[in-house]
């Protein structure tokens, strides 16, 4: 059986040049395989992290349910700060927590996007973070403690912390059960 590369260089080395050549269009038509296939396996549904359920489940109708997949909508209602530093992964934030519009709100439910909570620092620097579609919002900017908190909702404050606080784990406070319960926009 002979070689399927059989070739023969000329004088001037031009069969050479012809097989990089086509070595390098492989190596390219590599390159834009690789992606696709990724892109693939992530639409396939293997990697789903949330799912609708009944608002008397949650609220907002949604649950996450992608254990530890990072993402900014990870965990709504859990405490994201103490599991990252337990866990030595994930940011180090210095505020997060997650605001719920309704009474189901068990951890993991979705809370309520579009709310900005509004943070001023003991010295009076105001820190401004916007709810995502889980409810969540965070940062890893530092904020002067004790602070205060108020929710904005279209320009107008619809509910106010009445007590400075120091720890900027939100929900570690905020359970969905007993006292203060969870952050509400009403
Ligand atoms: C039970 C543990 C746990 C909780 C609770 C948790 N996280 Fe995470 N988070 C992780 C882990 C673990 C990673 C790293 C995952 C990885 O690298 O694959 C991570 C990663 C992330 C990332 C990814 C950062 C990047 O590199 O893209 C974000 C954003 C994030 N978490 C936000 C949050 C927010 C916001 C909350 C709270 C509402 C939260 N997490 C609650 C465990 C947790
Ligand atoms: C150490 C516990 C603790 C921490 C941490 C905490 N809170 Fe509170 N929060 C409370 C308590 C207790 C109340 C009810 C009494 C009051 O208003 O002071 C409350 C009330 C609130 C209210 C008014 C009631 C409501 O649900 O609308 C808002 C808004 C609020 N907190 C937002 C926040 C935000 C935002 C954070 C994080 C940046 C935070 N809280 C961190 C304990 C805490």
């Amino acid at each position: 059986m002979g070689s399927p590369f059989i070739f023969t260089s000329g004088p001037d080395g031009s069969g050479l040049a012809k097989i990089a050549g086509s070595l390098s269009a492989m190596r390219r038509r590599i390159r834009t395989f690789v992606p696709l296939a990724l892109v693939a396996l992530a639409s396939a549904g293997c990697g789903e992290t949330t799912k609708s359920v009944a608002t008397s489940e949650c609220s907002s109708g949604t649950r996450w349910i992608g254990d530890d997949a990072e993402s900014p909508e990870m965990h709504p209602g859990m405490d994201c700060i103490g599991c990252h530093a337990a866990k030595g992964e994930g940011p180090r934030f210095t505020i997060a927590g997650t605001v719920y519009g309704g009474p189901n709100a068990g951890d993991d439910c979705f809370g309520l996007g579009g709310i900005t909570v509004r943070l001023v620092g003991a010295d009076g620097v105001a820190t401004e973070l916007a709810t995502n579609g889980a409810g969540t919002f965070f940062t890893g900017r530092a904020v002067k403690a004790p602070y205060t908190a108020e929710l904005v909702r279209a320009g107008s404050v619809v509910a106010k912390m009445q007590t400075p606080q120091s720890s900027g784990a939100c929900n570690g406070c905020h359970r969905p059960e007993g006292t203060p319960g969870r952050i509400l926009a009403p």
